[in-house]
């Protein structure tokens, strides 16, 4: 763990001064947009596991770090749209995007990002780098679509929210992997077992999002029991109405169909869930997936980056924002 944050750390700064020079590269009228979000700070994981794959193959040198934004850019633009999506109010402990600059602007300056971040790829001169770009472009949407279509049920399974969660967060955290390991010139079966560990990591990543969801805005930089507000049967909400009295359970489910729970609902049912300890219920649902994920680490080769890669499943599982 000590390994992996001061990793993260480091490699923070490097990344984040790349990231500057893609903004100054924005055309000006979205550059203050694309800034508010791009520049607020994130735990820039996403590039991380990009260097790693990419120097795990055996690539090095400074221009990494040019690959690296890619999975960032795309990452950027996906909040922009999700918070357009969720009506979300904040986002890295900034008031959203679109509160400030206007929906449209919020939504182009997403595509804006994309554009970029294939431009970018493109820039590579590998076909299969930009395959993997845009098929995690891809996936996100589709899982994005699929939550959408799921919005305000409490009936789906389980299942279906595994296919959501893979779909909307897995397949950037895969690709994130693939890109570095494409770039690097890794086999194909060592590309298979770095994409396999960055779906699993994904879905155990979504999965405590999905816990934290409860947690304190003043630790996450996002509102409280915000998919509570959205009609998102996420496991700690399918594990509260579970515990709800049949007769409570009526007027639960009229007001998670219409989004009408009261801003004292939200703060009192938060409260339940973590008091009742259904957060830390449901992120050990995301053992399961951690342990997929570790299982492909020995399809990997034994260097200092698959040790780092060891310690982001501990890290993941157990975050706190
Ligand atoms: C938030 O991602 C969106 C999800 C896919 C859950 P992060 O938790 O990685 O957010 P930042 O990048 O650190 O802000
Ligand atoms: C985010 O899911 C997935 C994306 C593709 C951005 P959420 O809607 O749970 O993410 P947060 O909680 O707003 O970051
Ligand atoms: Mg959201
Ligand atoms: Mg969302
Ligand atoms: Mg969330």
């Amino acid at each position: 763990m000590v390994t992996f944050v001061s990793v993260l750390k480091y490699e923070q700064i490097k990344v984040n001064k790349a990231l500057e020079h893609e903004l100054a590269a924005m055309p000006a009228p979205l550059r203050d947009i694309v800034g508010h979000v791009l520049m607020a700070g994130g735990k820039r994981l996403r590039p991380l596991l990009t260097l790693l794959s990419a120097r795990l193959f055996g690539a090095e040198g400074d221009g990494l770090y040019r690959l690296a934004v890619i999975p960032e850019m795309i990452h950027v633009a996906t909040l922009l749209h999700d918070d357009v999506l969720d009506e979300a109010e904040s986002r890295r402990g900034r008031k959203s995007a679109h509160l400030i600059y206007g929906t449209a602007p919020a939504i182009l300056a997403g595509d804006a990002l994309l554009a970029a971040a294939s431009h970018r790829t493109a820039s590579f001169g590998i076909p299969s780098l930009l395959t993997c770009v845009s098929e995690a472009v891809l996936m996100t949407a589709a899982g994005e679509a699929h939550e959408i279509a799921l919005q305000h049920s409490l009936m789906h399974s389980l299942k279906e929210y595994i296919d959501i969660v893979a779909g909307k967060t897995g397949w950037l955290l895969k690709g994130s992997c693939r890109l570095g390991a494409l770039y690097a010139g890794a086999s194909e079966d060592e590309v298979e077992a770095v994409s396999d560990y960055g779906l699993n990591l994904g879905i155990a990543f979504q999965i405590v999002d999905d816990a934290l969801d409860f947690a304190d805005e003043a630790v996450t930089g996002k509102p409280t029991a915000g998919d509570l507000m959205e009609g998102k049967f996420t496991p700690p909400i399918m594990k509260y109405f579970e515990f709800l009295p049949n007769m409570d359970r009526e007027r639960f489910r009229e007001k998670f169909k219409s989004g009408g729970f009261s801003a004292e609902d939200r703060v009192r049912i938060a409260a339940d869930i973590r008091r009742l300890g259904f957060d830390t219920e449901a992120r050990a649902m995301a053992d399961e997936y951690i342990a997929k994920a570790q299982a492909c680490l020995d399809r990997l080769p034994h260097r200092f980056e698959q040790k780092v890669f060891r310690e982001a499943l501990e890290f993941v599982r157990n975050r706190k924002s």
